[in-house]
């Protein structure tokens, strides 16, 4: 089969890269790709936007491409999935209905207060006044999250009164029209990601990922600067809980609204100190860059499984079958991320690590007079799957230091939170 793929970041790449593993699968295309899937033997980048519905369309008839794998949020909430059915193409991707879960924070809290999902405590507001004296009489800390899609800056964690005040007036500022106040957890934080059909659901391993630049976990909030699977952080038997409470219940509340849902339901938790999974949010799609941790795992052929995601028959596969061991990404980002950063930086060094267990996942690349150049903040993602976490730790980061490129960065403690448990 041929497939497409849509995006450009290093979820995509390694999304291209697992597919192209399964033997049903003679091609893939990438709208737009990027240095990454440029090079990826079989793959084809062509040079579209993701929001350029008219086009892909266009591309996918004159490919007689066999199922579409859409990666981003952004042409998911859009309307991407409604737009290719019309056609009867197969999507792996939720409709914009599904997509509501995580383009509508307080839409999202609905449904889990519907469904009694464990999530925080919280208050949707659409005026400031309200907001407002609803912190001062909660206290802190506690979250203040704008309503829409922010590219992950539409979320304040409040330690002071002053801080969450000044996120209100931010966010109103910003027009979101409505802010969601949550209540402050604690824990671990983890990411359960999940296949389904709109009919039955299908965890896959669970990861971590390492949100903030700094490392212990301090300093502002990125894409993601690192990612393992599995985490030990959930364990078999909360590993059913998260499927019973939170996955399975979320499921028949999107049916009860009438909603087939058809892609990934992605579950940020937090582990709280006495072990309950609580929902902070979903996503609606592939994480990044959990992705390029979890993907590598698996064994059984990923285009057989969306493929089948997209038809309605998940349920005739054999559970999915996972390789033995860990994966751990750790990513490389530009100097500067996640503020001002320069591109166009030559990178060297990517083809010596790519040997057994170790790939480069590209993210910001670019292929230019066959170098391969930086083009955004998040650069590479260098992923060592082994036979145990220890060991892919090492490996990875033994790549890493050959990877080199003007004023690069990454966390080298990624995984700590697991490193003296294990
Ligand atoms: N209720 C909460 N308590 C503590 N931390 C939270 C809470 N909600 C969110 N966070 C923190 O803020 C981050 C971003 O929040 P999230 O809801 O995942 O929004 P988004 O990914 O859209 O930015 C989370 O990864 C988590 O670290
Ligand atoms: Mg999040």
């Amino acid at each position: 089969m041929k497939v497409l793929v849509v995006g450009s970041g290093g979820r995509e790449h390694a999304l291209a890269s697992q597919l192209l593993q399964s033997d049903t699968v003679e091609k893939v295309f990438c709208t737009p790709g990027n240095g990454g899937t440029a090079r990826l033997k079989n793959c084809e980048n062509v040079s579209l936007l993701v929001d350029d519905f008219e086009g892909i369309l266009k591309l996918i008839k004159e490919k007689a491409i066999d199922l579409v794998v859409v990666g981003p949020e952004l042409p998911l909430s859009l309307g991407i999935t409604d737009y290719l059915q019309e056609y009867q193409i197969n999507v792996f991707g939720p409709n914009k209905a599904g997509a509501t879960i995580e383009a509508s924070k307080s839409w999202a809290k609905d449904l889990m207060i519907a469904g009694g999902i464990p999530t925080a405590k919280s208050e949707t507001f659409t005026d400031k006044e309200s907001a407002r004296n609803y912190i001062l009489q909660e206290g802190v800390p506690i979250v203040v999250k704008a309503d829409g899609l922010a590219a992950g800056k539409g979320v304040i964690v409040a330690m002071t009164q002053e801080e969450a005040l000044e996120g209100i007036e931010e966010l109103f500022a910003q027009n979101f029209g409505k802010v969601v106040i949550e209540e402050f957890l604690t824990g671990q934080e983890v990411s359960v990601l999940a296949l389904t059909d709109g009919k039955i659901i299908r965890s896959l391993i669970p990861a971590q990922d390492h949100k903030q630049i700094g490392e212990g976990d301090t300093g502002a909030n990125t894409g993601g600067m690192g990612a393992y699977a599995p985490t030990p952080l959930v364990n078999d038997e909360l590993s059913d809980r998260i499927t019973k409470e939170i996955l399975e219940p979320t499921l028949k509340e999107l049916q009860k609204r009438g909603i087939d849902y058809r892609g990934v339901l992605y579950a940020g938790l937090m582990i709280t100190p006495e072990g309950d999974p609580k929902t902070l949010e979903f996503n609606c799609r592939f994480g990044d860059p959990e992705t390029q941790a979890v993907l590598p795992m698996l064994k059984t052929p990923l285009a057989e499984v969306l493929l089948a995601c997209a038809q309605q028959r998940l349920a005739d596969l054999p559970p999915l079958e996972w390789h033995e061991g860990s994966a751990v990404c750790v990513v490389m980002v530009a100097g500067g991320y996640p503020s001002s950063y320069e591109k166009g930086k030559v990178i060297t060094g990517i083809d010596q690590v790519q040997t057994e267990g170790v790939t480069v996942f590209h993210a910001g690349t670019k292929l230019l007079n066959q170098e391969i150049i930086t083009d955004g903040g998040r650069v590479l993602g260098v992923t060592c799957r082994d036979a145990d976490f220890q060991s892919a730790i090492k490996s990875a980061y033994e790549a890493v230091a050959k990877i080199k490129f003007e004023d690069m960065y990454y966390r080298r403690d990624i995984g700590h939170r697991i490193m003296n448990k294990l």
